[in-house]
């Protein structure tokens, strides 16, 4: 059976990109025909400046919203990256794998670096180092297929060469996996700036539609998107990215092409309107369910447990193959 691995990371509130980038999909595919782990991958929050009281709530807040989003751990596991040891131990043999260069190549490093930088803030060392612990998320796991957005294509790309390096110095002993991005809203923009990615940790937050925004926040946010000059309505992501992003995020809700779509609108504000009703129902049950499950905070940690059991009894042998196969003495 094929076996998927994908994460999100609790440094900010989960927002429409993450839902219609990776998490609609995990709901509405991968969990039904795959073994599938979805994991909160709280250890990479601490790459970046943290408070630890938020990284807690968050991590407790995004494996609330993935369960309310529809991940059945019946079908499914759902856990938390620290509760699972075996991902820092094989982490360090990814870094013992990976160059100092294929690292420093890495856009969100090249990215976030400058951004602390420009804060006048120091970048920790973690944060160059962060592919080298995803690739262990996803080999510890022996993951075929890791379901991600755009944006984090390139980091599969790495672990992919992570893992083939390691089985050819070492012997056989990870899948190599492949990332898988969905065919519409790859890459959701912020809705004030539609060159940028809406992104969860971003300091100007109009732009960016969070899973938990009331309704009336969502219109609001949906219809002050910026669009682009030009009257005839077209799906052009590089000349019109304004348009093209409520088209994509109307076409994600509605199961439809962006470009269809483009044809049976002649009004920027009939798109903007439609969009924002399109996104208010999808994200209804989640709010919904979210509440529920607040309510019952010892189902969450059942889950929680459950899925920590399973991922350890999953990693440990891969992980345990990999420290015999680099010449650590297995622990007597
Ligand atoms: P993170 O937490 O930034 O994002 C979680 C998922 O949401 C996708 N995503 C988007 N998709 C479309 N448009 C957007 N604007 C948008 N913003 C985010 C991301 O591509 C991702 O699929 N490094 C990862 C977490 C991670 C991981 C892993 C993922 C750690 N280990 C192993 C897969 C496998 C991250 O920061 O995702």
């Amino acid at each position: 059976m094929t076996r998927i691995f994908s994460g999100v990371k609790p440094t900010g509130h989960l927002t429409l990109g993450n839902y219609l980038g990776a998490v609609h999909r995990w709901v509405q595919v991968d969990q039904h025909r795959a073994d599938a782990l979805f994991c909160v991958v709280d250890l990479h929050a601490l790459t970046v400046e943290h408070d630890p009281g938020r990284v807690r709530r968050l991590s407790r807040q995004a494996a609330t919203l993935l369960l309310a989003a529809g991940l059945d751990p019946a079908v499914c596991t759902v856990f938390v990256q620290s509760h699972v040891d075996e991902h820092a131990r094989l982490s360090y043999l990814m870094e013992c794998t990976a160059t100092d260069g294929e690292m420093r190549r890495m856009i969100q490093y090249k990215e976030k670096a400058a951004r602390e930088q420009q804060r006048g803030g120091s970048v920790r060392l973690s944060l160059l180092t962060y592919p080298a612990l995803m690739a262990a998320d996803i080999l510890a796991y022996q993951a075929d297929e890791v379901p991600v957005g755009d944006d984090q294509t390139q980091h599969v790309e790495l672990t992919r060469d992570l893992a083939v390096r390691f089985n050819q110095r070492y012997g056989h002993t990870f899948t190599v996996p492949k990332a898988v991005n969905p065919s519409v809203a790859a890459r959701v923009m912020d809705l004030q700036d539609p060159t940028c990615k809406m992104g969860k940790s971003h300091a100007a937050t109009a732009g960016i539609v969070y899973l938990l925004d009331e309704p009336d926040v969502v219109r609001r946010k949906v219809m002050r998107a910026v669009t682009d000059s030009g009257i005839e309505m077209a799906y052009e992501p590089g000349t019109r990215p304004g348009v093209a992003n409520l088209l994509d995020i109307l076409a994600a809700c509605t199961g439809t092409s962006p470009r269809d779509l483009a044809e049976g609108y002649d009004s920027y504000g009939a798109l903007k309107k439609d969009t924002a009703e399109a996104v208010v129902e999808l994200l209804r049950p989640l709010r919904e369910r979210h509440a529920q499950l607040c309510a019952d905070p010892g189902e969450v940690d059942r889950v929680l447990r459950e899925g920590a059991e399973r991922a350890r009894a999953l990693a440990r042998p891969t992980v345990d193959a990999a420290y015999a196969a680099v010449g650590l003495l297995p622990a007597l």
